[in-house]
């Protein structure tokens, strides 16, 4: 199965959660074990040889793929969650998204300075939530920090938040 059949099985919904938005439903393509195998084998491709450490995957959609993938790179997997979640001390930040504004946090004694970090989420859509994480993560002055989606919208200029020298990949782009 390649990406272009990954992305026939994401399904559309029309003015959700609000009126104007097209949501892109990746739980069509996820319950697809085919296409779950796919997004499997595609999403770890993109890091193999890298040296990854660790995952971090976005409260809750990142929460998917991002173990699977961590599994799979033989790396360790790390939580970021919306606020009140975590229960040890956290750094939190807040951030505008497509449809409100929200708040991350991460444990403090997540990750360390010798951590090579993808951080992966479903979907950028203003990117409002991925800078949020990243600036997170870059507060642990980690070797490296990759930023990593199955999807992109990319006529909402997600990616033109983040500084030019951060790598960012998407399998499926619309
Ligand atoms: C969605 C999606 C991303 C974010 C993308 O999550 O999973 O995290 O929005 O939007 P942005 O690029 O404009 O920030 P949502 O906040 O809906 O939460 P959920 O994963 O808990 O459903
Ligand atoms: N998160 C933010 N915008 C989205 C969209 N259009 N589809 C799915 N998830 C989203």
């Amino acid at each position: 199965m390649l990406v272009e059949t990954i992305k026939k099985k994401i399904r559309d919904i029309y003015d959700f959660p609000q009126k104007g938005i097209i949501f892109r439903d990746l739980t069509t393509a996820f319950k697809d074990k085919d296409c779950l195998h796919e997004l499997s084998e595609s999403l770890t491709d993109l890091y193999k040889n890298k040296g990854i450490t660790k995952v971090v995957g976005i409260e809750s959609r990142g929460f998917i793929m991002g173990p699977i993938m961590a599994n799979n790179l033989g790396a360790g997997f790390v939580t970021m969650r919306k606020p009140g979640k975590l229960p040890a001390e956290t750094w939190s930040e807040s951030y505008e998204k497509e449809y409100g504004t929200d708040t991350i946090e991460i444990h403090k004694d997540a990750l360390d300075e010798n951590d090579i970090v993808v951080l992966h989420d479903d979907l950028l859509a203003t990117g409002g939530t991925m800078i949020a994480a990243y600036n997170l993560v870059k507060r642990f002055n980690p070797q490296k920090i990759y930023v990593n989606f199955i999807v992109e919208l990319e006529f909402l200029n997600g990616r033109n938040v983040f500084p030019a020298d951060v790598e960012i990949d998407a399998l499926i782009k619309y």
